[in-house]
């Protein structure tokens, strides 16, 4: 594999001559905020459970990873609720990393001279738009904004934990995650805008994903096929590394300022 520093260089050359970039995140850009993923965050909570005798009942009668379906809420709307408040607040209490900064620099560094810019995330966190990117989708939703069960309505929710679960939301439903769970669609016109992005870009950079999720994970290979120069940021090989062009091994807080200072110099 050739080395780091020279795939560096080559990735960055090419970042500093493109006139569009698009971007694809996930959980592994967000590593570096100690946000715990979700197989981490269960066995966190269930410890946690284990010191509130109330919650230690639930968890035997469920398995945290089936909590992410409309199946699981429908079931025992208390549990989700209160997981995922639990996660929310994690979300909030964490702060974006060098890594979400660094995609924040390209994105102004692109559009300051003219240029379009797009980041697809499939992360709920909200780190990206704290680090300073405007231009977002976010595939997956976001923990942070709740939504009726009964119209849909989103409620913007503050900082506290929330006083019961379920809540009751404004219209006489629940109050749910505005999160994409497991076998429902994803925003509409969310796919398409980041498939648009990926089609016309001169570069196209993964960050953090394992790439296995689609419709997601099909964005590296349309701005593939397209003819962007593609870069993937990731510790471990993905099934998208065979087809991008670089290919730079080590965490994204590391390695996306190496990068933003090699294109982006001064
Ligand atoms: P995954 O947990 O599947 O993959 C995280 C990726 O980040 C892995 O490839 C890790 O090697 C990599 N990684 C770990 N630490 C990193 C670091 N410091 N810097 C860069 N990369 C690092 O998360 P996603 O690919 O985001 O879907 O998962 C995609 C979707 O699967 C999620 O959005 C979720 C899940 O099911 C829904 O919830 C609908």
């Amino acid at each position: 594999m050739p080395d780091l520093d020279a795939t560096l260089t080559r990735a960055a050359a090419a970042l500093a001559e493109a006139r569009s970039v698009a971007v694809l995140t996930g959980a592994g850009v967000s590593a570096e905020s100690r946000i715990p993923t979700f197989r981490e965050a269960a066995a966190a909570l269930k410890q946690d459970a284990d010191e509130h005798t109330d919650m230690r009942a639930l968890w035997e009668e469920f398995d945290p990873a089936t909590l992410a379906t409309p199946e699981a809420f429908n079931a025992n709307p208390e549990l989700v609720s209160r997981w995922y408040d639990w996660r929310r607040l994690k979300c909030l209490a964490a702060e974006p990393n060098a890594g979400h900064v660094a995609l924040a620099v390209i994105e102004r560094a692109i559009t300051d001279r003219g240029g379009a810019f797009c980041l697809a995330t499939q992360n709920v966190d909200g780190l990206h738009a704290r680090a300073g990117s405007v231009n977002i989708i976010e595939l997956h939703g976001s923990i942070l904004s709740w939504r009726c069960t009964r119209t849909g309505a989103v409620e913007l929710l503050g900082r506290e934990p929330m006083l019961r679960h379920p809540m009751e939301s404004r219209d006489g439903g629940l109050l749910r995650p505005n999160v994409v769970w497991f076998g429902e669609s994803l925003p509409p016109g969310a796919m398409e805008s980041a498939a648009e992005a990926a089609a016309s870009c001169d570069v196209f950079l993964t960050v953090g994903t394992s790439s296995v999720v689609y419709p997601a994970a099909g964005l590296t290979e349309i701005a593939h096929v397209s003819g962007a120069t593609t870069i993937e940021v990731n510790p471990d090989s993905t099934p998208a590394t065979a087809i991008v062009d670089h290919q730079l091994q080590g965490p994204s807080g590391e390695l996306l300022p190496r990068l933003v200072a090699l294109a982006f110099p001064g």
